[in-house]
């Protein structure tokens, strides 16, 4: 090697170590995990560890440079060449960079700033995995108790409440002391005005899968009307609304919580509710949700009909047009089980257009989460939603619940070793200047 070059190559070589480049912990690896690694890494939530302060972090290096270097975390399924999201975790490559040359280069701590870390542990202890405490925090009377017999249990649970006045919704998000347990959840925000009605002297919760199911009529007085719909399945986050979006949170009335509780071995006790977070601005447009697909509209023409034979691989579709006015899309939020291959959603319009709705190509029951679009995504009136999924129902498949394979169909008791297919959508009514919004999301 040339003398001159040799120099270059020394001096490269000692300012690729010199301090200023490897990465620290506090300036330049604890922003990254914070915002892409804690929401699941925090106590409560469904990951096995906390990642928040820089022992949890340097305890576990070796993991999560292999982790972060493959991908495998944080985990992300939707095909961003499809369609790009608002809250997309996957890291950059110069993310991955930092992450691995702080490894590498020893796990320096750097300057150390507690700042961040104290803040998150403020938030976890809240806990929410919202910027901030709960304005409301919701939850059921008595634990629920959870058998260790292996069996599958749907429950629903009453909460009733009784605000000073109304209140604008900036955020919602579903809490329970302990989500492994938990398959899926949803919530339904009833209001109720009437005081005669009274919102106590019922029960307070009904296992639908039990012998007293019936009970459940005795609510059926609550629910008239219902100002919002949402729900929690592994991986999702915090439900939240830009700009002078959302929902207006009722005075008084119940909130009824269906937990999906998937078989346990060990006796559990689980404690769930909502939090939910205000906002002071005035909210002009009313967020809305539709379900298109198992369980909601549209199950009967789901075609051809919905049925998986044992070890058989099989495409499905649903073709819904549009009957509202224009509509712009908040959240896209796909739904299946653990035979679930590929699911792809798009619109097509009058005028020829395609709407690229969401496309995960390896569905991966552990990971789903509700997709936020950066900008309102224009449904027009009249455009038809094409929903399509493909599910394994082969030994192949190592999510397969049954061993040997059965026959699957999707059925109204969204059994978790039944299938869905179901696409929710988040939508606000149009307005003149949606096409330049973009939005900014909490
Ligand atoms: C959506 C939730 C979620 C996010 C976000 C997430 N994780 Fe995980 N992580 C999990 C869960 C759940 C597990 C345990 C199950 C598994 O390994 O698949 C896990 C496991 C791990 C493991 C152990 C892997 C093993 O083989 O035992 C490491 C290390 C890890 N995560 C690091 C990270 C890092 C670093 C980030 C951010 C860059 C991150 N995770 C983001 C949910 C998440």
């Amino acid at each position: 090697m040339p003398f001159r070059t040799g120099l270059l190559f020394v001096l490269l070589l000692l300012c690729d170590l010199c301090a200023g480049q490897v990465p620290e912990f506090y300036k330049d690896v604890q922003p990254i995990i914070h915002a892409n690694c804690v929401p699941c890494h925090r106590t409560g939530e469904a990951a096995p560890f906390a990642l928040i302060t820089f022992e949890d972090v340097t305890k576990r290096s070796k993991f999560i440079k292999q982790v972060v270097s493959s991908r495998y975390m944080p985990p992300w399924k939707a095909d961003n060449h499809y369609n790009s999201f608002a809250n997309d975790r996957s890291l950059s490559d110069e993310d991955i960079k930092t992450i691995v040359g702080w490894i590498d280069g020893g796990t320096p701590k750097g300057k150390q700033n507690l700042k961040a870390e104290q803040e998150l542990q403020t938030r976890v202890n809240a806990g929410t995995a919202y910027k901030r405490k709960p304005d409301l925090a919701l939850k059921m009377k008595e634990p629920f108790m959870v058998k260790g017999d292996a069996a599958e249990r749907f429950v629903m649970f009453k909460i009733p409440f009784e605000l000073g006045q109304e209140a604008n919704v900036e955020a919602i998000e579903f809490t329970s002391n302990n989500k492994k347990l938990i398959h899926h959840a949803n919530f339904a925000i009833h209001p109720v005005a009437d005081p005669a009605i009274d919102l106590n002297n019922t029960v307070d919760f009904v296992d639908l899968s039990g012998p007293s199911g019936d009970k459940y009529y005795e609510w059926v007085k609550y629910k008239k009307e219902m100002t919002y719909y949402g729900g929690w399945i592994p991986g999702t986050t915090v439900e939240t609304y830009p700009e002078d979006m959302g929902w207006i949170m009722p005075k008084r009335g119940v909130v009824l919580v269906t937990v999906h509780f998937g078989p346990s071995s060990v006796d559990a006790e689980s404690i769930d509710g909502v939090n939910i977070f205000f906002k002071k601005t005035p909210i002009k447009r009313k967020v809305k949700v539709i379900s298109l697909g198992s369980g909601g509209i549209g199950e009967k023409d789901i075609s051809p009909p919905f049925m998986i034979f044992a070890d058989e691989v099989k495409s499905f579709r649903l073709r819904i047009a549009n009957n509202q006015p224009d509509v712009s899309l908040l959240y896209a939020w796909p739904h299946m089980h653990y035979l679930g291959k590929e699911f792809k959603a798009y619109a097509t319009t009058a005028a020829g257009d395609t709407v690229k709705l969401v496309h995960v190509p390896a569905w991966d029951f552990r990971w789903q989460e509700i997709y936020k679009y950066k900008k309102p995504l224009l449904l027009p009136k009249g455009a038809v939603v094409h929903v399509e999924g493909t599910y394994d129902n082969t030994a192949a498949n190592p999510a397969n619940p049954h061993s040997p394979p059965e026959l699957v169909m999707s059925t109204g008791n969204m059994r978790s070793d039944q299938e869905m297919m179901t696409l929710i959508l988040m939508y606000v009514e149009r307005e003149a200047g949606d096409e330049n919004l973009v939005f900014k999301w909490n």
